[in-house]
């Protein structure tokens, strides 16, 4: 079957897009996949005709890839694709429509409060229900684009201008101190915990993808047993909450009395060699390109 990689496209993660989409593509076709690369732009269903793409490996991030609109895209055309429906994905993209599922399974995550408008959110400053510092967020974007740890009211204030020029709503969460650590779920299975040590405040887009090799990466995470037990619990809760399908990633903070808070699941987390589901899989003894397999032979529409 002719493989269409999906990779670039229109929003703010399209640099992380390209590398996670070249690393996928290079690795079917090493197993000797028939793979186009399709960078994903106004015209993606002509496209998808035209180059006669009967599967399609989604390796988008972010607005239009990661939030169910690909998606639908595609299952109007019938073409299997990879990783999580619609509503998973949509779900999944909106930080704060997250959190209320989150809620609502039982599964913690950090008090927060959320505006749709720049007005209320700068009204809201001195009426938050926890104190500063806090983290601002846009509630549609991902790789930590527009993420704001604000331990001013000024920051708070100079934050909230940011992120309202951002999509979806203002999301203002309690900041948690402690470990980041990340758990890696595939096809309904959890697949183990990795540690974040960023030598910055938090693992922010400059530690992701520019720290050259100062943020360090322990798998598996190095926790006592019933921790690591938990945060893969609650990663394998947060997924099937969602109703992921595919791979996903869970951010979570573990806390030094050991409480775990989730921060949010990426139902397209990053693919490259080096990006950390990968490492999460390598670590099981599934390498790079059997993780691209896998999620191609779980492709449907
Ligand atoms: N949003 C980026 C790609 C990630 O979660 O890995
Ligand atoms: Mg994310």
């Amino acid at each position: 079957k002719r493989v269409g990689v999906l990779l670039g496209g229109l929003s703010s993660e399209r640099e992380v897009s390209l590398r996670s989409g070249a690393a996928v593509a290079k690795a079917l076709r090493g197993l000797g996949y028939d793979v186009v690369e399709i960078d994903v732009g106004r015209d993606l269903p002509a496209r998808l005709v035209a180059e006669k793409v009967e599967v399609a490996f989604i390796a988008l991030h972010g607005r239009y890839g990661e939030d169910g609109c690909v998606q639908g895209l595609l299952e109007c055309m019938f073409i299997p694709y990879t990783g999580s429906g619609v509503m998973a994905s949509s779900l999944g993209m909106d930080k704060v429509f997250a959190k209320q599922v989150f809620i609502a399974h039982g599964i913690p995550t950090p008090p927060y409060r959320s505006f749709t408008s720049r007005d209320a959110a700068l009204a809201a400053v001195d009426s938050l229900p926890f104190s500063l510092p806090v983290v601002v967020k846009p509630s549609r974007e991902g790789s930590s684009v527009g993420v704001h740890l604000c331990k001013t009211r000024e920051a708070y204030l100079a934050a909230v201008e940011d992120v309202s020029q951002r999509a979806g709503s203002i999301l203002v969460e309690q900041f948690i101190k402690g470990r980041e650590v990340q758990g890696g779920v595939l096809d309904d299975q959890a697949l183990g915990v990795i540690e974040v040590v960023a030598a910055r405040e938090f693992y922010d887009y400059e530690a992701k993808y520019k720290s050259g090799g100062t943020t360090q990466y322990l798998f598996p995470a190095p926790l006592p047993p019933e921790q690591y037990a938990r945060v893969n619990e609650v990663c394998l809760g947060a997924h099937r909450a969602l109703g992921c399908s595919g791979g996903s990633r869970s951010d979570v903070i573990l806390t030094p009395s050991g409480d775990v808070f989730l921060l949010e699941t990426n139902t397209l987390p990053g693919m490259t060699e080096s990006s950390l589901l990968p490492k999460i899989a390598a670590g099981n003894g599934i390498d790079f390109p059997s993780l691209c397999e896998r999620l191609l032979q779980g492709a449907s529409v």
